[in-house]
């Protein structure tokens, strides 16, 4: 059945919601792409410049933590409150869908409430071991044996993570409809009843 593309458009992400992400996924290419040359011998030689890669990867971090304080400060804080609440509540839909049946969703599916839960936490991991990788150079008092084994570990995690992320906002075609929430805020809504039908139960009551 050929079914006509809805006209009617569903505001998905506020521009807060897009500015954090942006913010998040911006910084965490530049230390991705950092870290993997300080990991990688042959791209550390290749490069050969392993000092500057060093502070490209730890002033990335810094203006990281700091925007995303900036957006947090400026932005619409309830909203991101109430993101917060939505990720953290998971329904017996969620929970029926991550057994594996395909049960109604709303604006976040079960799968994405777990990719930003995991995502918030891998950020503060990161940013502990991270700092004592780089406090310990300065006091060896902070000197952890095992911070640079766990930052590799969280590396290899979100970067498998990631490329599930990627596959599905970029190739698959039943999804990647989803880039337009997070470029141009909104999306359309038969692909939106097809995802996420309790969502636009909820938008049509006025509800969110
Ligand atoms: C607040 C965030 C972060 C801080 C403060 C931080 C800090 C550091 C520091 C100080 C080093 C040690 C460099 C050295 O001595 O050679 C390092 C290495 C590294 N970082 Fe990060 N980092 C952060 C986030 C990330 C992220 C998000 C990734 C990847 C997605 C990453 C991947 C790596 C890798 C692969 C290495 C090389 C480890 C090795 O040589 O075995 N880092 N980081
Ligand atoms: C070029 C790179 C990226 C693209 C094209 C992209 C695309 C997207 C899209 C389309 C969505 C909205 C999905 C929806 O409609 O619900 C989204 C959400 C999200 N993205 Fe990204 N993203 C990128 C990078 C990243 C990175 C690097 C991270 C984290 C390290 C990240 C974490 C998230 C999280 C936590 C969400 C909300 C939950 C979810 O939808 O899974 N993204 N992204």
């Amino acid at each position: 059945m050929v079914t006509t593309p809805s006209l009617v458009r569903l505001p998905r992400f506020s521009r807060t919601e897009r500015t954090l992400h942006w913010v998040h996924a911006s910084a965490f290419l530049v230390l991705l792409a950092s870290g993997l040359c300080l990991y990688l011998p042959s791209l550390a030689e290749l490069i050969g410049r392993r000092p500057l890669l060093k502070d490209i990867h730890v002033y990335t971090a810094l203006a990281w933590l700091a925007a995303l304080a900036l957006v947090l400060l400026a932005g619409d804080r309830r909203r991101l409150l109430a993101t917060a609440r939505e990720i953290d509540t998971f329904d017996a839909d969620d929970r029926a869908w991550l057994r594996g049946r395909r049960t109604p969703q709303g604006r976040l599916n079960a799968g994405q409430k777990l990719n930003a839960i995991v995502t918030a936490a891998l950020a503060v991991l990161f940013a502990v071991t991270g700092f004592f990788l780089w406090y310990g150079e300065r006091n060896h008092a902070f000197r952890l044996q095992n911070a640079l084994i766990v930052h590799d570990w969280l590396m290899y995690i979100s970067f498998f993570l990631l490329l599930g992320h990627l596959y599905l906002s970029l190739i698959n075609p039943g999804t990647r409809h989803s880039l337009s929430a997070i470029t141009r805020g909104w999306v359309r809504e038969d692909w939106a009843l097809r995802h996420h039908p309790k969502w636009v139960e909820q938008m049509r009551q006025g509800e969110r």
